[in-house]
């Protein structure tokens, strides 16, 4: 319903957040450490209920009916034999009363409905049954009499453009102007370069696949509608729902306690939500409608396909002269972000650089933020165009690369980072993965050759207001943490639990969380964008700061001493100049008065005229069978800065996590749709190859430059889950090249592909 990456930009309603000055931590006790998950025994035991498990008395379950065309206007639905089927209590369609609800909001144009009467394809909803059962639901679908009438279907961008095209909105294919950037002269650039390189480089569309699929529980209470969704961000999710259904969001209730994995498909409300909604409306039931794994692949988005035209310029020492990026994209049937060139124009030192991104639509699935929208597409593009260059210019990538590293965000007006670890994670990455002696090492002399590459990027987005939190110190010393923010699997929860434990000198199984509940928890952003540390953390700091203040504010008073001279620790203050002088927190009067002191922390706005981004280099070795086309990546290292490191064992499995998805982009991850039908042919985890473990390389090692960044915010954390998965794919296919001197410019790196490429057939180059 939004535009992608609109509330990484401040989009979100704009709060004035007031300023919140807090000295950066010194030596920390808790913050920082490899903390296991507060929650993971709930995780691992099977006891953490997620939505997906979650059933009420009474319930009813749903099931949506989907288009099997890929292009096609419904001319007629006949509901009146589903109606009769076992088990069914309602059946909706575009017709009902109370469907016609806009949908896929871009630019403030609606580009269809709930049920719209035009499905542009192959998974667009159509109709939706509510039954007894979860098979009497799917069953009832398949009684439903739709009349459709075909029309042709395009699902190239490129042929979307052309004259002729089937015209799939109304006007042009175009998803608004193409995007354009220029600094410099790029002309005189190329002109002043020793060295230039050019190629055409794609990616191919990737589906998301969390664990857990999507899909929502709903219950009315009169005119009260309660939600349990899986999703990143409840508080959008109840914007959504409560626009769609003409409800003032205090009536809309979302719950989302445990989620399994988003990585971007659930920052919005999904159609399931309010059609489970209306079908609870027209039963009086509390209904359950969860998605197929198949209507996952088909409608709950995707990386974007993408085709990138990339040419740099350098003089003989390797310094840039001029870099051109031209992406390709689509947001598919409906508009979302298909950009891919910010890497470009960024990631490098260029006085003259030019980019445009083009966003198509065609009749295919829609696209959805995912990990990192945009930039491992881009980076897959950039560096191995980096990786040509060096070999051209007869320099060591790593020193290309370094030669080059930003001093500046030159894309946002040359203002300065508040921290740039870009040199670190090269340098000290090349040291750990030992770079120099694996360059040197020979290929090998039999049919599996070995090689080594490296690939480097950056995430642009700090997180920032608005967000709030409350802790709360009882007079047990047991303490409540309430915040709104999703724990999407990254270990949120785990990391306010320390800085609240850092704070207050509470053991961390002193600390409880109430989260993720729109009803009962504070108002925050969306888990996205690797900007929930970022975001959250300094308001949890300063919700702990306050309670704090407030405690030893008390027991000064007690103990007759000045509030400097105290400090919180296990449990007890305690006086800095002589410690024999303590009291336990538990006998502070001031707390056993009140029964519980209460702090309330908001997030500041980020520093002026800075900007905050996260670096990242990694290193991958890989052996090719040149007789099978088989890679096997043997070797993957990331160095990445995100500056404060608030928990290593998290950190490293972000991190882990990332190069598994760079590893699924690079080496097996690709929607085929069928040319003839538009439909998709790999619609199963069989064909559609995600990577297993037997995929994961036996060594996968996570280094953090660990740079203090006291500007970035008040946690001094920048973030990390997106920049851990942006370069892995290009340090891959860079690794390859190096091994069979083979450029492959299309992900991803098959067998099939490659075999044709190591034959001589195919593109090269
Ligand atoms: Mo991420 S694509 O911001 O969940």
């Amino acid at each position: 319903m939004t535009d992608l990456l609109y509330w990484l930009q401040g989009a979100v309603p704009e709060t004035p957040a007031p300023k919140v000055e807090m000295p950066p931590w010194g030596e920390t006790k808790v913050v920082g450490k490899p903390v296991p998950r507060v929650d993971a025994y709930e995780r691992v035991s099977g006891s953490a209920v997620y939505p997906l498990d979650f059933a009420l008395p009474d319930m009813l379950h749903a099931a949506i009916l989907r288009s099997p065309h890929a292009h096609a206007v419904v001319k007629s639905i006949d509901t009146s034999a589903a109606e009769k089927m076992p088990g069914v209590r309602a059946v909706i369609t575009g017709k009902t009363p109370g469907t016609d609800i806009p949908w896929y909001r871009s630019r403030g144009k609606s580009y269809s409905k709930l049920f719209d009467d035009r499905v542009r394809h192959e998974g667009d909803e159509v109709a939706a049954v509510a039954a007894e059962t979860r098979a009497q639901a799917y069953d009832a679908l398949k009684a439903i009499r739709v009349t459709y009438e075909e029309l042709p279907f395009v699902l190239d961008p490129q042929k979307a453009l052309e004259a002729g095209a089937p015209a799939i909105h109304e006007g042009t294919n175009r998803y608004g102007d193409p995007s354009k950037y220029e600094r410099g002269d790029v002309a005189a650039g190329f002109a002043a370069a020793d060295a230039v390189v050019e190629g055409t480089y794609s990616t191919a569309c990737e589906i998301h696949a969390p664990m857990e699929v999507h899909g929502s529980v709903v219950k009315w209470d009169g005119n009260r509608l309660t939600v349990w969704d899986t999703t990143q961000g409840v508080f959008v999710v109840q914007q959504q729902v409560a626009a769609a259904l003409k409800l003032p969001l205090a009536n809309v209730r979302v719950i989302g306690h445990y989620m399994g994995g988003g990585f971007g498909s659930k920052l919005e409300a999904g159609k399931y939500t309010v059609i489970a909604a209306l079908l609870a409306k027209m039963t009086a039931r509390p209904v359950k409608l969860f998605l197929s794994r198949e209507e996952v692949f088909l409608n709950a988005g995707n990386r974007p396909a993408n085709t990138m035209k990339v040419k740099i310029g350098a003089k003989k020492d390797g310094t840039l002269t001029a870099i051109e990026f031209l992406s390709m994209g689509s947001g598919g049937a409906y508009p979302n972000g298909a950009d891919t060139s910010f890497l470009a124009a960024d990631l490098y030192t260029c006085p003259n650089v030019k980019t445009l991104d083009e966003n198509v639509a065609i009749n295919a699935g829609r696209a959805r933020a995912m990990r990192a929208p945009g930039f491992p597409q881009g980076a897959w593009a950039l560096e191995q165009a980096m990786d040509e260059l060096a070999k051209k210019l007869g320099m060591d990538p790593v020193e290309l690369r370094l030669k080059n590293v930003p001093k500046v965000s030159q894309r946002r007006g040359n203002q300065p980072y508040t921290s740039t670890g870009l040199a670190e994670c090269l340098r000290d990455g090349a040291k750990e993965f030992g770079w120099a002696e694996a360059k040197k090492k020979a290929k090998g002399d039999g049919a599996v050759k070995r090689g080594v590459g490296v690939a480097s990027g950056l995430w642009g987005y700090g997180g920032g207001p608005p967000a709030t939190v409350v802790v709360k110190l009882f007079a047990d010393g047991s303490v409540n943490l309430n915040s709104g923010a999703a724990d999407i699997g990254t270990g949120t929860k785990t990391i306010m639990a320390q800085v609240v434990a850092e704070e207050l000198g509470v053991p961390l199984d002193r600390i409880q969380i109430e989260h993720a509940d729109t009803g009962t928890t504070q108002y925050t952003g969306p888990s996205g964008g690797s900007k929930t540390v970022p975001s959250d953390m300094p308001a949890v700091r300063a919700a702990a700061v306050e309670v704090r203040e407030k405690l030893l504010k008390a027991a000064a008073e007690e103990m007759k001493l000045p509030v400097d001279d105290l400090a919180l620790s296990n449990g007890e203050v305690v006086s800095k100049q002589d410690p024999s002088k303590k009291l336990l927190v538990t006998a502070v009067p001031g707390l056993q008065r009140q029964q519980v002191l209460v702090g309330v922390g908001t997030r500041g706005p980020n520093v002026e005229g800075k900007v905050i981004s996260m670096f990242a280099a990694h290193f991958a070795e890989v052996e090719v069978n040149t007789k099978t086309g088989e890679v096997t990546v043997t070797r993957l290292l990331a160095a990445q800065d995100s500056a404060r490191v608030m928990n290593r064992l998290t950190f490293e499995c972000q991190v882990q996590g990332g190069l598994v998805m760079g590893l699924g982009l690079g080496r097996t991850e690709e929607r085929v749709l069928d040319r003839n039908t538009g439909k998709m042919c790999n619609v199963n985890w069989h064909d559609y190859k995600i990577p297993t473990a037997l995929d994961v390389p036996a060594e996968q090692k996570v280094h953090s430059v660990d740079l203090v960044d006291t500007e970035c915010n008040t946690a001094g954390a920048k973030g990390v889950g997106e920049p851990a998965t942006i370069p892995t794919a290009a340090a891959i296919a860079n690794a390859v090249h190096d091994a069979v001197g083979i450029r492959v410019h299309d992900s991803p790196v098959t067998p099939p592909r490659l075999v044709a490429l190591l034959a001589g057939r195919g593109k090269k180059g």
